[in-house]
């Protein structure tokens, strides 16, 4: 009885129930095969989200970061399946296929275009929520990270096992470890220790049969692909192998703020010549902003100088005196604290204790659109000024661009060392974000930065204008929903991202995933499709 009443019947309730879906629904063949593979009915309970589904709303938005893709009108998946076992991605590959759904894979729901939770033609979410843990070998210097995991959970578990290592990955820790280490992951170490995925050592790939694949039995064409190629292309990583870089346990973080009618201009100009020269162990970055004059109801263009020595204050002011004098750097602008504290500095907390790296919802979300750049050299004087002067237009009150300095290591490591080519020569990479609060003005604010893009196009690189992967821009061209998208079409947007890393990458999908199971907008196609 007791038997019935906890297996047989939970078991029955959930096939009927994805049944009914069955007969309300196309997607309802998926379903049936799902539940099939997963047979468990409390676990199908647990990973299955249907429309239907009361938590279905809650468990889609969760990781949705760029809100533009949460309105009524986006494209919504047909179930949301967060595995809790390697055989579950399996099943979900397996039974997307043969169904024709789409598969769309979400870590942290980071990406800017909303790929990882978006589709034109029908699809499901694999979301790897539950693929989140982060086992830390200190003694080793090496981490196993489940892609489902933030860069806040990693950082906050290599913090609580040692001050003296950390990892190279990007600024903000809510990013997912899957889509960002899947497309190159640059941050505060980036001129000392470059990539995150230059920092992989293993990983493990589920591609589009349902095989189980190392780094040993990938290949080192496919481990070379996966580490910056762009997620959702060759298969679901499931987790990375990572080795750790050592980080003193106290560093300097600073920010110089000035606006135009504080010399900005001349000194973003001159910092141009300087931040990629610097000495490794100091990286430096300047965001540009609108903000409130002095002059009352006024406003002006702010560029914040901020950066994080790998040292203390007492070295670092010394250094900025001789090498960057313009900046006019005090003590008072200094701050020294742990490398994981400057994580928190540079998302823009508050300094406070770092279990707020667990916590998933710590920063605003908003609607955004977003382009990137790499400038190999230096801006006149002139250019900048038009520059800063477009952040005084009314669509920049909520913009921002991000500029990063390179060089250190980045200098050293071979353009096709990884896909991500930008390396040697970039002085700096410049992330353009527009922020708005009112969907319906969400086109005057995305022409408000095809504007600025367009501006700077004689200041950057050509030839292609090179763009960074992990911020995707759709303006850039994308593949044909339905269909075969030609090597020469993909090859307008691919090369921007990889440059001749582009063709290896083709010839690597070709190998790997024939029938372009994995794809979206900007995967890497095969070189024939069906
Ligand atoms: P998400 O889950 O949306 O996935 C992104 C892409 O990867 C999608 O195509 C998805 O299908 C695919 N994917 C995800 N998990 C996968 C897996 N396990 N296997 C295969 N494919 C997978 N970048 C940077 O270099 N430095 C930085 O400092 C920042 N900062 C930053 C801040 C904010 C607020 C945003 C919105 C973005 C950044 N980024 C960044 C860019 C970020 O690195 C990029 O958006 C990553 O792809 C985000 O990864 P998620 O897992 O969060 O995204």
């Amino acid at each position: 009885m007791k038997f019935l009443q906890f297996y047989v019947l939970p078991f029955l309730i959930v096939i009927l129930s994805l049944i009914g879906a069955t007969l309300a629904h196309p997607y309802g063949d998926f379903l049936h095969c799902l539940s099939l593979r997963i047979s468990n009915s409390s676990t199908i309970s647990k990973v299955i989200y249907t429309q239907n589904n009361p938590s279905y709303s809650s468990v889609l938005n969760a990781s949705i970061q760029n809100t533009r893709f949460s309105t009524p009108t986006t494209p919504k998946p047909y179930a949301i399946i967060t595995p809790r076992k390697t055989s579950h991605v399996q099943s979900t590959i397996y039974c997307s296929k043969n169904h024709g759904f789409q598969l769309r894979i979400r870590s942290g729901g980071h990406d800017v275009e909303g790929v990882s939770y978006v589709s034109q033609v029908p699809f499901v979410i694999l979301d790897l929520v539950n693929f989140r843990a982060v086992k830390v070998d200190a003694k080793n210097e090496v981490v196993w990270v489940q892609s489902g995991a933030t860069t806040g959970e990693l950082y906050y578990g290599i913090a609580s096992k040692t001050q003296t290592l950390g990892f190279p990955a990007g600024i903000c820790h809510t990013i997912g470890i899957g889509g960002h280490l899947s497309g190159g992951g640059f941050g505060i170490l980036g001129r000392k220790y470059g990539l995150a995925a230059d920092h992989i050592i293993d990983a493990k790939l589920i591609d589009a049969y349902g095989g189980i694949l190392n780094r040993k039995f990938m290949g080192e064409d496919l481990f070379w692909a996966i580490r910056g190629g762009g997620g959702n292309t060759f298969g679901v990583v499931l987790a990375w192998k990572i080795k750790l870089v050592p980080v003193p346990p106290v560093v300097t973080v600073f920010t110089v703020n000035k606006n135009l009618e504080q010399n900005a201009t001349k000194i973003f100009h001159r910092w141009q010549y300087i931040a990629h020269k610097l000495p490794n162990d100091l990286f430096t970055a300047v965001w540009i902003m609108k903000v409130n004059s002095s002059q009352v109801g006024k406003k002006t263009v702010q560029a914040g100088f901020r950066g994080m020595f790998l040292g203390g204050v007492d070295e670092l002011i010394p250094l900025i005196q001789q090498e960057f004098p313009e900046l006019g750097l005090a003590k008072e602008n200094c701050t020294q604290m742990s490398w994981v504290q400057s994580i928190l500095y540079f998302g823009g907390l508050p300094i406070q204790p770092v279990e707020i790296l667990l916590n998933r919802n710590a920063l605003p979300r908003s609607s955004l659109k977003a382009k990137t750049d790499f400038v190999k050299e230096p801006m006149p004087e002139t250019g900048i000024e038009g520059f800063m002067n477009m952040f005084l237009e009314e669509e920049a009150d909520f913009a921002i661009t991000m500029i990063e300095a390179f060089g250190g290591k980045m200098d050293g490591i071979q353009e096709n060392e990884l896909p991500y080519p930008h390396r040697a020569g970039i002085l700096f990479e410049s992330t353009y974000i527009v922020q708005w609060t009112n969907e319906e003005d969400a086109g005057t604010y995305i022409n408000w930065i095809r504007r600025l893009y367009s501006y700077m196009a004689s200041y950057v690189s050509k030839s292609p204008r090179e763009a960074y992967h992990n911020y995707k821009d759709l303006d850039l061209g994308t593949n044909n929903v339905n269909g075969y998208t030609s090597y020469e079409q993909a090859s307008v947007w691919g090369l921007k991202y990889f440059k001749n890393n582009f063709k290896r990458l083709v010839q690597i999908k070709t190998m790997i995933d024939p029938m372009n199971f994995f794809r979206n907008e900007q995967s890497v196609p095969p070189l024939w499709s069906p």
